[in-house]
């Protein structure tokens, strides 16, 4: 008996230090550093973020950068009906902008992407937004596209897409007389290299800019006192460390979870039997905050992935890479706690998702409004 006091003193102190050492940190509420004028939040906001143009010459001008595919007004209108184009797709029942909805935020509200024959993404993948990605430093949840027009050439060719080998588009393309003129009027050949071109001429326009842009440039009407507690919260406690640069976030790859928490490694229960009742330990092996439902782990394998950007991030629920969490509020408590080893109150959480909600915009259209 005695024996058995020992070994349960013994395991209760090894998870009381354990806990010590990976929660402790987390049962501080920590001070919120505020600003004493708005000017001065913006100024702290600039150092880490930017805001998009005002104009849509001023968006062509930083999204106009591959040397290999110079935009132009032609180019971008064909790219947008190649973008809504379901000839794309085997069955003709699936364009880009089937599963990337622009008015929906540009993902298409799933927790996974349904594609080819009503296939679920095997990964559970979640489709990210197709706004701003353009600016993006790289493509796709673990970042293996370098630029859209080399991640276009995926979802045509992916058999639970768009499932199309690059000759038939081709061929389908050719024998619909309006594209076989619009890609020879354009000077360019009819070939798949040149589709997947053309599209991505067309996603390097879609770009957004909303209340968050206009507060940087200087109007501090454009938040609400709530929202401006919340970008307070974002810049000082570290979020803006993976989630920075004109998209707020796209700009690096980072582990997650970046912590682990016993609670969610082990279980710990007290098991009863004929010499009393013993300290059980279970070892969950769960590295994950939520179910891993695709078994996707990121570049690697080692559980990295691309940090999504934050614009439109109210309208592109469900949240992570496989779409596991429903609720913006949740999804930033999760961060707070595995990104950032801290707990934040109700109340700052929704202070952050008042922030995240004014990164909502609309995409930056010519003058013209053509
Ligand atoms: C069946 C739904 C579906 C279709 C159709 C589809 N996509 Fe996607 N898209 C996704 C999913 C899912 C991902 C994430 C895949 C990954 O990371 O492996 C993605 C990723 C992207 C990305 C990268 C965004 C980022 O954050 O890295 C871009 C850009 C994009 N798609 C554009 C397109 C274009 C252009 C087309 C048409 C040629 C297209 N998509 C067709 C579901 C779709
Ligand atoms: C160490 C880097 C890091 C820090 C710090 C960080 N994040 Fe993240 N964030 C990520 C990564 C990586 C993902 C993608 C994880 C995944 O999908 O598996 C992500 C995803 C998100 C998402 C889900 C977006 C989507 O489209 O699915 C939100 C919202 C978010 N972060 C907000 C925040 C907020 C708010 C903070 C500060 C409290 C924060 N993040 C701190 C790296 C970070």
């Amino acid at each position: 008996m005695k024996k058995v006091i020992e070994v349960s003193l013994i395991v209760i102190a090894g998870v009381a230090v354990y806990y010590g050492i990976t929660q402790l940190p987390t049962f501080f509420p920590r001070e919120l550093k505020t600003f004493n004028s708005d000017e001065s939040l913006r100024q702290a906001a600039l150092r880490s973020l930017t805001s998009m143009p005002k104009t849509y010459e001023g968006v062509l001008k930083l999204t106009n950068t591959n040397p290999n595919n110079p935009l132009s007004e032609e180019k971008i209108a064909l790219g947008k009906l190649l973008f809504n184009e379901k000839l794309l797709s085997k069955n003709s029942d699936i364009a880009c902008a089937s599963c990337h909805k622009l008015t929906f935020g540009g993902d298409d509200n799933l927790p996974t992407a349904i594609g080819h024959n009503n296939q679920k993404n095997p990964f559970h993948l979640n489709t990210p937004t197709v706004l701003n990605s353009a600016l993006y430093f790289r493509q796709f949840w673990d970042g293996r596209a370098k630029s859209v027009e080399e991640q276009a050439k995926g979802p045509i060719q992916a058999p639970f897409e768009m499932n199309m080998k690059p000759k038939e588009i081709v061929q389908r393309l050719e024998s619909h007389g309006y594209y076989k003129d619009a890609f020879s009027s354009l000077g360019l050949e009819l070939n798949f290299e040149n589709v997947t071109k053309v599209i991505a001429a067309y996603e390097r326009t879609l770009v957004t800019r909303g209340a968050f842009d206009d507060f940087l440039d200087g109007n501090n009407e454009a938040l609400s006192s709530q929202a401006k507690k919340g970008l307070a919260i974002f810049i000082t406690r570290g979020c803006k460390g993976c989630h920075a640069g004109v998209t707020i976030g796209s700009q690096s790859i980072q582990k997650f979870p970046l912590r682990s928490f016993m609670d969610e490694w082990f279980d710990f229960e007290f098991v009863k039997n004929s010499e009393g009742i013993f300290p059980k330990i279970i070892v969950t092996d769960n590295t994950y905050p939520f179910k891993n439902s695709g078994k996707f782990k990121g570049k690697n394998d080692e559980y990295r992935f691309k940090v999504p950007s934050l614009r439109n991030v109210y309208r592109t629920a469900p949240y992570f890479h496989n779409g596991e969490v429903k609720e913006l509020k949740e999804a930033v408590r999760i961060m707070g706690k595995y990104q950032l080893g801290q707990i934040f109150t109700d109340e700052e959480l929704e202070q952050l998702v008042a922030f995240l909600k004014s990164l909502d915009g609309s995409i930056i259209e010519k003058s013209d409004g053509k």
